[in-house]
């Protein structure tokens, strides 16, 4: 796995490999890679010849400084994961090299990037769609590899590609969990292992939901959020919020619609905020 830290020699190199007809797919992470990276690494593998991961934490999507400071990092580790799982190129450049002194572009994304996380933290979509679009750019992947645990994320990122007429095909990967059910995350080992258990209740809502739509045949929203909220207060977490929405606009339904629903919730544990969601 080659190691590139420069925008210049990233386009120079994978500029050649798109000329010698090697088909790229781009998994973009901010690093503290973990079983659901190494499953979009290897996805990227199966769909093309050449595996690019990018590892930048992002500062303008984070909203709260503390957080951006306490965001783990690992090079040595996750460089060790990207190439265990098939990464054939780590793009892992500099802030500055990201960020030069005068950047201020950014791309506004609109209605979809102010409800549910971006009504939580103002401003994360831009940062997020802003980073995504320039390293893009730099990639030029013909496959954009994302998770399907940042539901919303996805959805933002599939429009913003459809929107821009990028030439790049999006690719979902279903929730890698661990044994316990708890969705993988970077944020997970900022958990104290009482903490862990206490995050175990979003999964244990979400099946729950299922559970009551599949089994019992309620769909009407209001009663479903309802058993989500009391689900997760009993656990004696904070709910940031539980929301059942419309997979393609992200508004609010009243009632489920089956193969087109998002059951998504935030939390947060102490210091450590966290999100899972499930399609319905
Ligand atoms: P990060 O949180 O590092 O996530 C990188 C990618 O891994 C995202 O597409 C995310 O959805 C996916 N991912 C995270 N946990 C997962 C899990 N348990 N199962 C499957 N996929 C999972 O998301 C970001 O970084 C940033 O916002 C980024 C897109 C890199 C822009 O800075």
């Amino acid at each position: 796995m080659e190691v590139i830290r420069q925008i210049a020699a990233a386009k120079k190199h994978l500029r050649e490999e798109s000329r010698k007809g090697r088909r790229i797919a781009f998994v973009p992470t901010m690093g503290a890679l973990h079983a659901g990276h190494r499953r979009l690494i290897e996805t990227a593998r199966e769909k093309a010849d050449l595996a690019v991961l990018s590892i930048f934490v992002n500062p303008t999507q984070f909203n709260d400084p503390e957080d951006l400071q306490n965001y783990p990092r690992d090079e040595e580790a996750d460089l060790r994961l990207a190439e265990e799982a098939g990464a054939d190129i780590a793009f892992v450049p500099t802030v500055e090299e990201i960020y030069p002194p005068g950047f201020f572009t950014s791309v506004n994304v609109g209605r979809l990037s102010t409800k549910l996380e971006g009504a939580s933290r103002p401003g994360h979509f831009r940062g997020v769609c802003t980073v995504v679009l320039k390293l893009l750019e730099i990639v030029r992947p013909d496959h954009l590899v994302l998770g399907l645990k940042d539901a919303q994320q996805f959805t933002i990122l599939q429009h913003m590609v459809d929107d821009l007429c990028l030439d790049t095909e999006v690719v979902g990967v279903p929730t890698v969990r661990e044994a316990g059910g708890l969705a993988c995350s970077s944020r997970n080992i900022l958990l104290t292992p009482q903490q862990r258990r206490k995050a175990l209740c979003m999964y244990r809502a979400l099946k729950r939901t299922h559970f009551l739509v599949k089994k019992q045949g309620i769909l009407h929203t209001g009663e479903l959020l309802q058993a989500i909220r009391s689900a997760v207060q009993t656990s004696g977490v904070e709910l940031d919020y539980a929301a059942i929405v419309s997979r393609v606009t992200l508004e609010p339904l009243e009632h489920v619609v089956r193969g087109g629903t998002y059951v998504l919730i935030a939390i947060r544990i102490g210091k450590v905020r966290l999100i899972d969601n499930t399609r319905i």
